[in-house]
């Protein structure tokens, strides 16, 4: 990559960028909390400190001195490693609680929790099972509340995904994104995130795992809105068809595992595999959020392919958390 000439400052950066100033204070609960412009300014923020062209001496000025609270109900890799290094990245320090230790709503409620935990740090980061829960730490906060994956939503971890297509097309906007696999959390941020950019989307998903109603009514209606398309199929093969990325996640997400059987069961022809991935359109890229449970929703073969992007996509979660955090957080 040459190398970039013109270091820009932060402070110049957010006058230029409106988008990327209206930001400041907000939450980040679900994908459709972001307009389409946010989020393309959340993207852009995190190509010029990824890039360098906001350096990384430049980017200690965006959060200097300031604590990130990071809330884990349940494990992580990519998430807690993206979030922690990245405040650091930014001036300030991250703070990692679990659940064992505040056991949000049964050592004390909710309300008490946000409101003792926010007028000390600056930004809150949790990961939940319930949706409720962290729109209930973002209700009663006082500081910028960010969804680092619950029920229904992984937005942080769309905005990663699209910043990879991004790298990878350039324009995004008329590429057709095949979604194989369970409807939940990260299917529908994606979903939400490529109507909003005009990216038409195709979800296969085996009947009894479709997303939200609610979701299915969004995406359609955003997708009218942007000149795209939102599809719902249960034949893997006629989504891969002629598909600009082939997208899967676990079957059996953390907090389901006693359905693991089960679910293997409902997801056996679901699996991405050569065939399915040949289905595809030339420049079609695999990806996937990861942890992957390899053999079960994607094959070895597919995982370790020239296509796959799957460690770009994983390496894009600490740029795209920098943006969301350095923007939401700014003072
Ligand atoms: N993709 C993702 O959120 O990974 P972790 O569960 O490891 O954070
Ligand atoms: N759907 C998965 C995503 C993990 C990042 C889960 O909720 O476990």
């Amino acid at each position: 990559m040459a190398p970039v000439e013109t270091v820009m400052k932060f402070k110049e950066y957010i006058l230029s960028n409106p988008d990327a100033a209206a930001l400041a204070g907000r939450h980040l609960l679900k994908m459709n909390d972001l307009s389409k412009e946010e989020i393309l300014a959340v993207l852009d923020f995190a190509e010029k400190m990824k890039t360098g062209a906001i350096s990384r001496a430049e980017q200690l000025e965006v959060l200097p001195g300031c604590t990130l609270a990071e809330i884990f109900e349940k494990p992580s890799l990519r998430t807690r490693v993206s979030f922690e290094t990245g405040i650091y990245q930014l001036g300030g320090q991250g703070l990692y609680i679990t659940s064992g230790e505040i056991q949000i709503g049964v050592r004390e409620s909710v309300y008490d929790i946000s409101n003792v935990l926010t007028r000390m740090v600056d930004i809150a980061m949790a990961r939940v099972f319930k949706h409720s829960t962290v729109a209930d730490l973002a209700k009663y906060a006082k500081k910028p509340v960010i969804n680092g994956l619950c029920d229904t939503e992984h937005p942080c971890q769309a905005l990663a995904d699209i910043l990879t297509l991004k790298e990878e097309r350039g324009e995004v906007k008329g590429l057709r994104f095949a979604y194989i696999g369970d409807g939940n959390n990260v299917c529908q941020s994606l979903m939400v995130i490529c109507a909003k950019l005009g990216i038409g989307f195709v979800c296969a998903c085996p009947k009894g795992y479709y997303p939200a109603e609610d979701y299915l009514a969004l995406a359609s209606r955003l997708a009218d809105e942007n000149g795209t398309y939102f599809e719902l199929t249960e034949s893997p093969a006629a989504a891969a068809a002629g598909a600009d990325v082939v997208y899967t996640d676990t079957w059996t997400s953390m907090g389901q595992e006693e359905e693991a059987k089960q679910r293997q069961e409902a997801f056996a022809g679901y699996r991405v595999d050569d065939a399915l991935m040949a289905k595809a359109g030339s420049r079609c890229i695999f990806m996937h959020c990861l942890p992957a449970h390899r053999g079960f929703e994607v094959t070895d073969s597919v995982m370790d392919s020239p296509q796959s992007r799957i460690f770009e996509e994983a390496e894009n979660r600490l740029h795209a958390q920098k943006a969301v955090m350095g923007l939401l957080g700014r003072k």
